[in-house]
């Protein structure tokens, strides 16, 4: 299981070199992997290519039987569950309590809800010139190279794989260096449930040599990226400079959180800090920027710094720790340096800024209050347990301040008030608006960002537009001379 998985079967990389798979709550190596580069990457496309040409068995496979594969990984998912949020929980440092209860009901979840799309994947008669007659296919796009991140290592993959599959593409995925050991796992279950070979393939490697060949595959016909925007940029134009492959990204934000002074403040900083903290704060739809309107301020800063303060950090494996440690050095850095840019620019620093522990990635829950829409930290992706407080005095201030931000993934709204709830999710420029709670991602629903937080949308009905081609046929109706 430490090897690539191409055509059904493991192997190892062309160039020999291996990674190192650690965990950051230890700094321990837990396991090398085989580390694809752009020759593997070459080869798993023609198997995902061979998997998908037409006269297949995954071509001529029964839309159903589709469902029937993808609900069978579903079933050995819930049989290894156990064993799946253990090894999420070690190798990217989340609660392990998370993992079994977050990541893997949604992962199953997820499989389950596309399972029962393969079959309902349906095109349209239309009305036309009476000589013809005019139908579509929705035909699936093809091979879908997917590059996933580190922060839900499972949950992404299935995010991604689910929606391919029951659409029947064929997929070659990259994970994240740091995080490639479900998906390995994953890997196996695949084999286990039957799919044929080629469907799946996974290659563990780098970003700028197996990721970059995934960007710029002329075989490819649609990759999906979940990540940085900078990286996504990259992705975006790869594809123009390659064969204008289809292109999906789900990336940064900088997401508000507004909460107004008539809402109920104990459950608007419950729902604002576990907005933010969850999973180390390492959330693309992160509550960062928590607006607060100015009657309210003070209390709902001193609750919130308290709820920080009673955070325990520890062993991410251990049932009574909130919080794990960040995911690697580089980010540790990034955030430590964030929070030392947000005290020079002169915002107040209520709690934590520093890190904690002997050893591992740990950094103390922060809260700054008294930030500024100009600051650094109210701008960039921290993507740590950083948490900011703004203070607003009224709706259209508030809607304006929020919308200045180059992303738009996620915001939230706290208000008794329904005409200030309505007004604010209309107005927020974003993918997705939570009134009155925060974080409630749903399978059945779509989830993608506006402006530079990317475009398509995943989950939901909506994502199979993004995994389909529509293909119109018209058909000559032979027409009798009367
Ligand atoms: P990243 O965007 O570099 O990595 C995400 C994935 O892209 C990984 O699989 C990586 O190997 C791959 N990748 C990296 N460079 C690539 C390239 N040139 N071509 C193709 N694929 C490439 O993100 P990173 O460096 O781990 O984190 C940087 C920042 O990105 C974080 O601090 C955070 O702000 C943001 N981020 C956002 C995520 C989200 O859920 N939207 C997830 C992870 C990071
Ligand atoms: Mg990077």
């Amino acid at each position: 299981l430490q090897k690539l998985f191409i055509n059904n079967e493991w192997c190892k990389s062309s160039s020999g070199r291996k990674m190192a798979v650690l965990n950051p709550a230890t700094g321990e190596c837990i396991c090398e992997v085989e580390e694809g580069n752009a020759e593997d990457v070459d080869k798993a496309v023609s198997c995902a290519r061979r998997a998908f040409q037409l006269g297949s068995l995954w071509r001529r496979m029964d839309a159903s039987d589709r469902g029937l594969l993808l609900n069978r990984l579903a079933d050995l998912v819930e049989r290894d569950r156990l064993l799946l949020a253990t090894m999420e929980s070690v190798n990217s440092g989340k609660l392990f309590l998370m993992a079994y209860f977050v990541d893997l009901m949604a992962s199953i979840k997820t499989l389950r809800y596309y399972a029962g799309w393969a079959d309902k994947i349906q095109g349209k008669t239309i009305p036309v010139d009476g000589e013809y007659f005019t139908f579509t296919r929705h035909e699936p796009v093809g091979v879908c190279g997917q590059i996933i991140p580190w922060n839900f290592p499972l949950m992404m993959l299935v995010w991604k794989i689910a929606p391919a599959l029951c659409c029947g593409n064929t997929v070659v995925l990259k994970p994240a260096e740091q995080t490639p050991l479900t998906a390995l796992h994953m890997a196996k279950l695949i084999l286990e449930a039957g799919f044929p070979p080629g469907v799946v393939n996974v290659v563990p490697g780098y970003g700028p040599t197996a990721g970059h060949a995934i960007a710029h595959h002329m075989d490819i016909d649609k990759v999906a990226f979940t990540g940085s925007t900078e990286v996504g940029k990259l992705v975006q134009k790869a594809a123009g400079k390659s064969n204008l492959k289809r292109v999906t990204l789900e990336l940064g934000g900088k997401n508000p959180n507004i909460v107004f002074a008539d809402a109920d403040l104990e459950h608007a900083v419950q729902e604002a800090h576990h907005g933010l903290f969850f999973n180390q704060g390492q959330c693309c739809l992160a509550g960062s920027r928590v607006f607060v309107e100015e009657p309210i301020y003070d209390e709902f800063v001193r609750l919130s710094v308290e709820k920080a303060l009673k955070r325990v950090l520890g062993n991410p494996l251990l049932a009574n720790v909130d919080q794990g440690p960040q995911i690697d050095r580089k980010q540790y850095d990034k955030i430590l340096e964030l929070i030392e840019s947000g005290r020079r620019e002169g915002a107040r620093l209520e709690c934590g800024g520093v890190p904690w522990g002997q050893k591992g990635l740990y950094i103390q829950p922060t809260v700054f209050s008294e930030v500024t829409d100009d600051m650094r930290i109210a701008k960039e992706e921290i993507f740590g347990p950083v948490q900011l407080i703004l203070k607003f005095k009224s709706m259209e201030e508030v809607i304006q301040r929020a919308n200045h931000s180059q992303y738009g993934l996620a915001a939230g709204v706290f208000t008794t008030d329904i005409n200030k709830a309505l007004t604010v999710s209309s107005a927020m420029q974003t993918g997705t608006v939570w009134v009155n709670c925060y974080n409630a991602v749903s399978v059945q629903a779509p989830f993608g960002g506006f402006k530079m937080s990317g475009s398509g949308r995943e989950l939901g009905e909506y994502c199979l537009q993004d995994y389909t081609e529509v293909k119109t046929v018209t058909v000559k109706i032979p027409q009798k001379n009367s």
